[in-house]
Parts: structure tokens; C-alpha cells; sequence
């Protein structure tokens, strides 16, 4: 399986050194959760590191990767657009994507010539799950002319069938891009319904949802204010009474951007739980507020898989090349609008 490589040179060691050699990351783990399992995250930690030197790869992990990754593995962390910018730009010949199959597959478009590994194949995502290229069509005939932008959060085929991409972070600039007085959104409704709040331009909207965002309600989140200045953050793809009561509405960026600017005593972020224990370990002084969901996709991605996937090279990405093509325009027209300076 591992025929280019030494698989007991890369074995996670239970070694008391390691404790002092990880001394930092530790201190930055115990702000993010209790830590309790530091001991047996340590050697696959310190065997990924090992690996990923050896491999020269690069980690990009998304901001829902729960804390020993994101501190403790990954090269580049961020949002979705962070992530595609980070694949787009990469030097290094291997990428291994910590996040969600539809993350991996825009690298992978993103850096056609590199190999790209993802730790589990099978982490999906409901709104990829919610459209296919054949409705993309369809929507297309039933509305000539008018453009169609996919939020990233698509497969690739699904891609292809659009004239742009977009992310949370850029989804109203994406839109207003198209310089038409109507856009095909796809396929998130939540967020189709915010950007279409956001705009000028008439979205045609598909009724895909995040498994997780959705999971919210408006009076969660009211419970989740109780102090005076407790400050809540809501990702997009909530339901719009849940935004209605958020006092910021962002991609995950933005949210944390938000956070570094403001500084409230205490936020309750109404997104994924890891969000929350990635941020603590960055803001001590601020209180986090426990109101969170957990993605069952992003949670797929462990350790001893990313171990696994440094160590054999599978799950690697392979897409059609004329839908790779073809997406990578769409993909390429979000990234020369790019991040917003501002939300
Ligand atoms: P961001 O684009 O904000 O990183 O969100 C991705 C995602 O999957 C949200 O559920
Ligand atoms: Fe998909 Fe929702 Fe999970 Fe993000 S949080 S990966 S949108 S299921």
C-alpha cells in the first residue's frame, strides 16, 4: 500500500518528549476545550507533522475542523474562500484538504496539476447533495438568458453548469458581478433569501438547506443572548428569523473578523460547534456563549485519518477533465471578485 515509504518511521510514538516539543500547542488547545484527550491526540499529531514534511504537503483545513487539526496540523487555515484562494496559490505538489468532499474537488479544479488527498471521501454536505448538474439545466431552459451562480458549496459537475461561484464571503458581489437584472441562485435557499435581501438583482431561488444551520431557531438564539452584551454572530445559511436576531451575519471569515474588531465580552455563535473552540484558543477574553450544531461531514475527518491519507496517498480527488475545465471558469470568475474589503 505504502510500498515509497518507511510505515514504521511514521507510526505515531508515545513519547514523554513530545510533551515539551508541543509545549505551545498545548497551551493553545487547553484555551480552545478542555484537552482532555491531549495525550492521545499528541503522537498523531506529531506523526502528521513528521509525514507531511517528509510528503511536503500542505494542510488546508476549514474553520469547522475541530481544534487539534486546525491548530495542530494544518498549514492554512480559513473559510471556503480562504481555502480555494490558499489551493489556487499552493506551490506544494500535495494537498491534503481537511473539510468537506465539495472543498477537496475545488482545490483539486483550482490546482489541476497537483494531487489532491482528502482524509474521508464520504465527507458530503446536504446543499451539495441538493442540486445536480441535470437541475441546473433544467432551471437554465426554463429561464433563458438569465445567468446561474453556485454557491461553492456544489459538486463539480454542478459547477460546470454555472457562470460563476461564490462563497458566503462573496456571494452579493458574486451575484451583482453578472451585471443582469435577474440570477438562477442555487442552491441554497437561505442564503439565496439573504443575499437577495443584500440587492438590487432578482434571485431565482432553489429550496437546498444546510443540514446544520437549519438545525437553529430564532428562540435558541434568543436564549442564547442572556446577558445585555452578549453579541450574537449567524452564519447565512440559518433560516432568516434566526438572522433577524443576530446582531452580525457573515461567513465564517467575516465572523471572525468581526470578533477581532469588536471584542464583546461575550458572543454566541450560531454556526458549527468547532467554530467557537477554534476561536477561544484566538480571543481568551472573550466568553463564548455554547449555542453551536455539530456538521456530521466535517466531523469525519480525524487524525488517524489524515494519518492514513499522508501515509497510503488514497482518497485522492480525480475529476473529468472537461468538467474540471469548465468548472474552474466558474470558480475562477469568484475569485477575481475575490473577498469583499469589508462585509
Ligand atoms: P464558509 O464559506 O463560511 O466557510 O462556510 C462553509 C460552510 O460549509 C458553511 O456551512
Ligand atoms: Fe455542508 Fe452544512 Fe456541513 Fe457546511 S455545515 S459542510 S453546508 S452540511
Amino acid at each position: 500500500m505504502c510500498s515509497d515509504i518507511s510505515v514504521d518511521e511514521f507510526k505515531p510514538r508515545p513519547d514523554v518528549a513530545l510533551n515539551a516539543l508541543y509545549e505551545p500547542l498545548r497551551h493553545t488547545l487547553e484555551r480552545s476545550s478542555a484537552c482532555l484527550e491531549w495525550e492521545l491526540q499528541l503522537p498523531w499529531i506529531d506523526a502528521i507533522q513528521r509525514l507531511k514534511q517528509h510528503r511536503r504537503a500542505l494542510i488546508l483545513a476549514h474553520t469547522y475542523q475541530a481544534p487539534e487539526i486546525f491548530h495542530g496540523v494544518a498549514d492554512i487555515t480559513g473559510d471556503s474562500l480562504a481555502l480555494a484562494q490558499a489551493a489556487a496559490s499552493a506551490e506544494a505538489e500535495l494537498i491534503v484538504l481537511c473539510g468537506v468532499y465539495f472543498m477537496a474537488e475545488t482545490a483539486k479544479i483550482l490546482a489541476p496539476g497537483k494531487r489532491v488527498l482528502i482524509a474521508d471521501a464520504l465527507a458530503g454536505c446536504s446543499l451539495a447533495d441538493a442540486i445536480s448538474a441535470e437541475d441546473v439545466r433544467q432551471l437554465r431552459r426554463q429561464h433563458p438568458g438569465v445567468p446561474v451562480v453556485s454557491y461553492v458549496n456544489t459538486s463539480a459537475a454542478v459547477k460546470a453548469e454555472s457562470d460563476a461561484c461564490c462563497t458566503s464571503a462573496n456571494a452579493v458581489q458574486v451575484v451583482e458581478s453578472m451585471g443582469t437584472q435577474r440570477v438562477i441562485f442555487v442552491p441554497d435557499r437561505y442564503l439565496g433569501s439573504h443575499v437577495a435581501a443584500h440587492t438590487e438583482v432578482e434571485l431565482i431561488l432553489w429550496p437546498g438547506s444546510c443540514e446544520v444551520h437549519e438545525r437553529f431557531t430564532a428562540r435558541q438564539v434568543r436564549e442564547a443572548r442572556r446577558q445585555p452584551d452578549t453579541r450574537v454572530l449567524a452564519h447565512p445559511e440559518c433560516r432568516p428569523e434566526v438572522l433577524q436576531e443576530a446582531d452580525f451575519v457573515g461567513s465564517t471569515h467575516a465572523m471572525a473578523q468581526w470578533l477581532a474588531r469588536e471584542r464583546p465580552a461575550e458572543v454566541a455563535l450560531i454556526t458549527e460547534c468547532a467554530m467557537s473552540d477554534n476561536l477561544r484558543a484566538q480571543f481568551p477574553e472573550v466568553r463564548f456563549a455554547s449555542t453551536c450544531q455539530l456538521c456530521p461531514h466535517m466531523k469525519r475527518i480525524t487524525l488517524p485519518g489524515i494519518h492514513h491519507c499522508l501515509l497510503s496517498l488514497e482518497h485522492e480527488v480525480k475529476l473529468d477533465e472537461a468538467v474540471s475545465a469548465a468548472a474552474r471558469r466558474a470558480l475562477q470568475a469568484m475569485l477575481k471578485v475575490g473577498r469583499p474589503t469589508r462585509p
